[in-house]
Parts: structure tokens; C-alpha cells; sequence
């Protein structure tokens, strides 16, 4: 039988519901250890998807695939239409960096450079915009983010939840398709977790595409279009929020889900607090 939807051109309807990411059977290994094991992911525009699961399940190298800083053994992965699997070179590296925004669990801010100049350099030195224009946003993204009042401090003179809503800032400066997010309130006080999740609430409200590791199960719930959840490199389960988290179809979820949801500040306490390498890879200035 003929599809009754003949509103579209064939060409047309495929690119409307073409994802923005898209990741078919990602094998990844490191040497001779399997960590990815065939991932299919997709993220359409505008959405949020969130990645759970255990720790070394995966998630942030998924993530680092996304970006072009692994590549995958076997398997495709695309963004907006770039095969991030086959770059050739390190302009086209570059190229797609501009376009994918990676907030890490350690800010990564330059610490001998103030807020303001944190949000400014990478658009004047990478995009080529002029750096009145780029003040202007900058200024525009900090009040966007709550800390207007912050421009002229240095890093180290913020708190936690602060320097990591400089670096969403600075990573909305690139005005970039879509934004990483790995595990950005993981090092944070408690206190301040909840001013970043606002930031992060709000962007998704904004329509910007956003994909998400993330422990707060509650906060994953709220905004995420769709879950996966990983363990040992592949995807046992996935779907829309509301399904996955009450009414996972999988075991293994449903242990993982009463775990994490019984005991949330075991679940913190146990995520490293060692601060991670300034990968300079991301921000090639
Ligand atoms: N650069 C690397 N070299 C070797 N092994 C790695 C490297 N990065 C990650 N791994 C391993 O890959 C597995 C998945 O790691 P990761 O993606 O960081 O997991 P998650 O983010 O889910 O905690 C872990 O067993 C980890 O030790
Ligand atoms: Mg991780």
C-alpha cells in the first residue's frame, strides 16, 4: 500500500527527518579492549538526548566520537551531514569543532584569561569575528547564564557551578549546532548543582540540541527527549523519557535505575574528582 503522506518530496521528507547526529553499529576499541560494541544513536535538531549508565560503560567516549577526537574501528557516524568517522585532515577537524560545542566535568576554562576574554578568544581567533561583535555576545551569553556582573573576574576567583556556566558560555559563543555535555555538575558542591541544571534547563527550552551524561536521573527525566542507556559498550535500551525511566523494558535498567535512584549521594561520592587534562585538541588556539 502507498503511503497516504504525499505532502512531501521524497528528497524533502528525508531531510526532515534526517538526525543531526547519527551513529549506526560504532565499534571502538582502546588496543586490544572492546569499549564500544556496535552503537546506534540518533539526536534530531532540537532535541535533548541523555546517555545513562554505569561508569566505563562508554558514555563519554560515544561522546568523543561524536566530535572526531576518537575514531571508531568499524561503523558511521554523522553530523549534520558530515561522516565524522572519515575526516581527512585536520582543517575538517577543525571545521566540525566550530560546529559541536563539549562541556566537560573539569571547566577547562583559561585560567590566566577573565571571564569575558574566555568567551571572546576562540570566536575571534577561529570564527574571524570582530572583536567588538564578539564582546557584544559575550556580554549578551553572560547574562544569559546569570553572571553579567562576573565579565571582568578571573576563573580562579569563581565558584564551581560559576566557572561551569562560563564554559557553557563559552561554548554558546562558537554558536555551535549542537552542545556536549559530559558529566558537568559531577565535581560541583551540591549547592551549586541546581544553578547549572537551570542553564542547561533553559537551552533546552531554547531549542538547542543538546546530548547529555549526566547522573541526575531526576533532571535527565525532566528534560530529555530521549534516554539510551549504556552498559559495556552497547545499547541495551532507549526511548522517550517518561518509558525508560518508568517503565524500562530491560533488567539491567531497571537494577541500574533503582540503584542510582536509591542512592544518589553514593552515586556522587563515587565519580573521580581528579581534574582532567586541558585537552587544547578542542580549542585549537
Ligand atoms: N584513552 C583510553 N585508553 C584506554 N582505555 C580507555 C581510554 N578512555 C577510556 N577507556 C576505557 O574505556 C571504557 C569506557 O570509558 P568511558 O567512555 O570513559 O566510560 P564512561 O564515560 O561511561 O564512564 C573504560 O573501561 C575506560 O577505562
Ligand atoms: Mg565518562
Amino acid at each position: 500500500m502507498l503511503s497516504a503522506d504525499v505532502s512531501l518530496a521524497p528528497a524533502a521528507a528525508a531531510a526532515a527527518v534526517r538526525p543531526l547526529v547519527r551513529l549506526r553499529d560504532v565499534h571502538l576499541s582502546f588496543g586490544s579492549t572492546p569499549v564500544l560494541k556496535g552503537i546506534d544513536l540518533d539526536v534530531f535538531r532540537g532535541q535533548a538526548v541523555t546517555i545513562i549508565g554505569p561508569s566505563g560503560s562508554g558514555k563519554s567516549t560515544i561522546l568523543r566520537c561524536m566530535t572526531g577526537l576518537l575514531r571508531p574501528q568499524q561503523g558511521e557516524i554523522e553530523v549534520d551531514g558530515t561522516r565524522v568517522d572519515r575526516l581527512a585532515s585536520e582543517r575538517d577537524e577543525i571545521e566540525l569543532r566550530k560546529r559541536v560545542g563539549f562541556v566537560f566535568q573539569q571547566y577547562n576554562l583559561f585560567p590566566h584569561l577573565s571571564v569575558l576574554d574566555n568567551l571572546v578568544v576562540a570566536p575571534v581567533r577561529i570564527l574571524g569575528r570582530d572583536k567588538a561583535s564578539a564582546t557584544h555576545t559575550a556580554y549578551d551569553l553572560l547574562k544569559k547564564v546569570r553572571l553579567a556582573d562576573k565579565a571582568h573576574a578571573y576563573p580562579g576567583e569563581l565558584s564551581g557551578g560559576q566557572q561551569q556556566r562560563v564554559a557553557i558560555a563559552r561554548a554558546l559563543a562558537m554558536q555551535p549546532d549542537l552542545i556536549l555535555f559530559d558529566e558537568v555538575t559531577s565535581a560541583l558542591d551540591p549547592e551549586t548543582v541546581g544553578e547549572v541544571l537551570t542553564v542547561i534547563r533553559d537551552l533546552v527550552k531554547d531549542g538547542m540540541t543538546c546530548v547529555l551524561v549526566t547522573h541526575e536521573m531526576r533532571f535527565a527525566e525532566e528534560v530529555s527527549d530521549a534516554v539510551y542507556f549504556t552498559e559495556a559498550g552497547v545499547i541495551v535500551e532507549h526511548g522517550p523519557a517518561d518509558a525508560l525511566f518508568r517503565a524500562p523494558s530491560s533488567p539491567r535498567t531497571r537494577e541500574f535505575l533503582a540503584h542510582t535512584q536509591a542512592a544518589p549521594e553514593a552515586e556522587r561520592a563515587a565519580l573521580p574528582r581528579t581534574p582532567l587534562k586541558l585537552d587544547l585538541r578542542h580549542f585549537a588556539i
